[in-house]
């Protein structure tokens, strides 16, 4: 088995992005795109994954965490330079190394696992990841020779009109022996219209070393794509979208308009799960099997049991249980624990708080820092009052108990066990299992006094 090993190029500002995120910090379907080019990566057990970092180290480095070594590009000189800050964690090694651009979010695993399936065949020394795209713009051109094989690649700006017709393009992916990349780099110099040490630039030099090159044709020119602008950017996302997408169809998953609805690379979604359009699943979430979301609901780092129902609504960092129903227009805030058959009414919003099986909350009600048992209904208009301007405080309402309409609970507080609270009441004192608390001021009707005050008006 030979060693493999990678490099991920991640040192560039992207001047062309007009961000003060660095480039391969944007996000593509929510995920940075040099996190999904290293998730690719990671597929491939490798030996050893080199991210070469310059403009936003910190930033890139505090991303991949372990995932990745790093070596640091103090500056930015060109892609050739890049690679060459690997040169003493890997030149002396034997085996191969995939080079990849921090800015090609859609490449996978299988393209990659091809690629170097092709040099190895081929025993190539050096093989490019090609493709053939409408509009060439912007790519490093691939210039063949008589007899159709690599010659060189011509970026852009120091190509001929007749080279820029090329509709062949480098990918900025390729595969190389790494005596022969490290031996070949040491030539490359920056003779070019930008002044920069180009990668590329090793396949002539590698060539006239009597090493073979060769290039490897991706068929899926939408997985290549380098993303330099926004333009390009909006083009991954909607690429990104559709293969997520069309992966959960096949799985099962019914999404009934792809177009508008947005699922993250890192969502699990089980079979017979009913996506309606507009919805947007984020982070990491899994939806359970016969779950429907949507229309327009927004679910984050949260997990939805089975069977259960979200419309209109928002859900995030938390956890719903099974044949739950939220919404219309809910809010479900971070740690908050729906447990199964509960039911969430609309304009109701809930944060940090716990609510156990069949309890209801049906209408217009805050829970916040609460702890809701089983089988409670909480009526309509009801609040926990839980902070004081300065703490927050706990709410407890124990199993079995019903809040009537429009009641404060004034935290700290505890309602016992089957309890009944009054509508309209303020409660601020705890209220002992199987009570009834009315706390509210006494009606008092005056007689014709509505008569009398119509005939003042007149
Ligand atoms: C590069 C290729 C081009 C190819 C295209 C594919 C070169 C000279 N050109 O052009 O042939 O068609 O990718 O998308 O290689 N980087 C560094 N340090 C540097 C310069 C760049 O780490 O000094 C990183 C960038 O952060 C980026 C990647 O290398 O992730 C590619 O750089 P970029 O400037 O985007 O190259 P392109 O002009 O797209
Ligand atoms: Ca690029």
């Amino acid at each position: 088995m030979v060693n493999k090993y990678a490099i991920v190029l991640a040192a560039g500002q992207g001047t062309r992005m007009k961000s003060k995120l660095y480039k391969v910090l944007h996000p593509v379907m929510g995920k940075p795109m040099v996190q999904h080019v290293i998730d690719q990566l990671q597929a491939l057990n490798l030996d050893k994954i080199i991210t070469i970092v310059g403009y936003g180290a910190e930033q890139v480095k505090q991303q991949l965490g372990s995932a990745s070594e790093f070596v640091v590009q103090k500056e930015q000189l060109g892609t050739g330079h890049a690679v060459l800050q690997a040169k003493s964690l890997l030149a002396d090694k034997k085996g191969v190394t995939v080079v990849v651009c921090g800015d090609t979010p859609l490449l996978t695993a299988e393209t990659l696992e091809q690629l170097f399936n092709y040099h190895q065949e081929n025993q190539a020394k050096v093989t490019v990841l090609t493709t053939m795209v409408d509009e060439p713009a912007g790519y490093g051109r691939i210039v063949r020779d008589q007899d159709n094989n690599l010659a060189k690649i011509v970026e852009q700006k120091d190509a001929t009109t007749e080279e820029l017709a090329i509709k062949e393009i480098n990918t900025g992916t390729y595969c190389f022996d790494n005596k022969v990349l490290f031996e070949a780099l040491a030539h490359v110099s920056n003779d070019n219209k930008q002044g920069e040490y180009y990668l590329p630039d090793v396949i002539e030099i590698a060539q006239a070393n009597g090493d073979k090159v060769a290039a490897f044709s991706a068929k899926d020119s939408n997985e290549t794509i380098g993303i330099n602008d926004r333009v390009a950017l909006a083009q991954a996302e909607k690429l990104m979208k559709q293969r997520i997408n069309r992966q959960h169809m096949q799985n099962g998953v019914t999404i009934l308009d792809p177009e508008q609805t947005y699922i993250g690379p890192d969502v699990e979604i089980d079979p017979d799960v009913v996506i309606e359009p507009g919805s947007i699943l984020k982070g990491v979430t899994k939806i359970g099997a016969d779950s429907m979301i949507g229309p327009h609901s927004e679910i984050v780092d949260s997990t939805i049991g089975e069977s259960s129902k979200i419309t209109h609504s928002v859900v995030y960092h938390s956890d719903i249980g099974s044949r739950v129903n939220i919404g219309p227009f809910a809010h479900i805030r971070p740690a908050s624990q729906i447990k199964d058959d509960v039911k969430i009414g609309n304009f109701v919003e809930v944060k940090k708080s716990i609510i156990e099986e069949t309890s209801k909350v049906s209408h217009l009600s805050y829970i916040g820092d609460a702890e809701i048992g089983k089988n409670v209904n909480v009526g309509c208009g009801s609040i926990t009052v839980n902070y004081d301007g300065e703490n927050k405080f706990l709410t407890k309402i124990e199993d079995d108990v019903f809040i009537g309409c429009n009641t404060n609970l004034i935290a700290p507080v505890t309602i016992g066990q089957g309890a009944i609270v009054a509508a309209g009441s303020t409660i601020n004192k705890d209220v002992p299992s199987e009570a009834l608390s009315i706390a509210r001021a006494k009606q008092v009707n005056k007689d014709d006094y509505a008569k009398k005050f119509n005939k003042l008006l007149k």
